[in-house]
């Protein structure tokens, strides 16, 4: 197992090739989601993450409005800044994220994820979250066309495959995402990660590995599990392929 490689924001050139070289290195990169966490104890569940090995996190921003669940905002972001010097990778499942790309990034998010199903042309406000010194992430649902994100591969550093409609935790994992993965791994620039969310568990995470992902993000997979540490473990050797 390799060792655990912690990538502190804190010592890190604010930069997303700096960042986005480091995860590169790092990968692949499991990352829990932090939806099915225990908000009641944020800290400590960070604090046990890091001590599982973890090397980033995944905040699930959710409004409501352009997913029918409804997460948190900026001020979580911020409580999970002071808490970790982990990379913080946050999925923006908000419509008109434009308005909030600021909030998140100066509460301390490292990467943003828009979704092109809210933001048709996405080119300005990925260029935007790069100008913020972020990582400019792009995410894609499941019954949209990869066709739709073609055009703006070489504007973003994550590519964000979604294997579950956005929305919820624990849902079946569905296969249509390694096929864009495939593609995407011959189509996107090399330096470009891709990443993909929803239904990854000790089941499909090694067949995500194998279409080319190199973030995994999961959630009820570790928070479903007593021990985060073997949980992690496990998933981590599994995407090693
Ligand atoms: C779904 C979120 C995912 C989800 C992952 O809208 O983007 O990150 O929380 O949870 P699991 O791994 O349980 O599908
Ligand atoms: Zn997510």
């Amino acid at each position: 197992m390799a060792a655990a490689y912690v990538i502190h924001t804190s010592v890190r050139a604010s930069s997303p090739n700096v960042l986005l070289a480091e995860l590169a290195a790092a990968a692949p990169v499991v990352l829990p989601s932090l939806l099915l966490c225990d908000f009641g104890n944020l800290a400590d569940e960070i604090r046990r993450l890091e001590q599982a090995g973890v090397k980033a996190l995944h905040l699930d921003v959710m409004d409501g409005h352009f997913v029918p669940n409804l997460t948190y905002g900026p001020g979580i972001v911020e409580a999970c800044r002071r808490a970790t010097d982990l990379p913080l990778d946050c999925h923006l499942m908000i419509s008109e994220p434009q308005r909030y790309i600021d909030d998140f990034r100066n509460a301390g998010a490292d990467s943003l994820t828009i979704h092109i199903e809210a933001v048709p042309d996405p080119r300005p406000l990925l260029e935007r979250i790069r100008s913020l010194r972020a990582m400019a992430g792009l995410a894609i649902n499941p019954g949209t066309p990869l066709d739709d994100i073609t055009g703006v591969l070489d504007a973003c550093d994550l590519l964000l495959v979604m294997s579950v409609q956005p929305g919820f935790g624990g849902q079946k994992f569905q296969p249509v995402a390694l096929e864009k993965l495939r593609r995407l791994r011959e189509i996107a620039p090399s330096r470009v990660l891709l990443e993909v969310d929803g239904g990854v568990n000790e089941f499909t995470i090694k067949s995500c590995a194998e279409a080319g992902a190199r973030m995994f993000v999961v959630g009820s997979a570790m928070f479903g599990a007593d021990d985060y540490s073997s949980s992690f473990r496990q998933l981590s050797q599994l995407a090693h392929v």
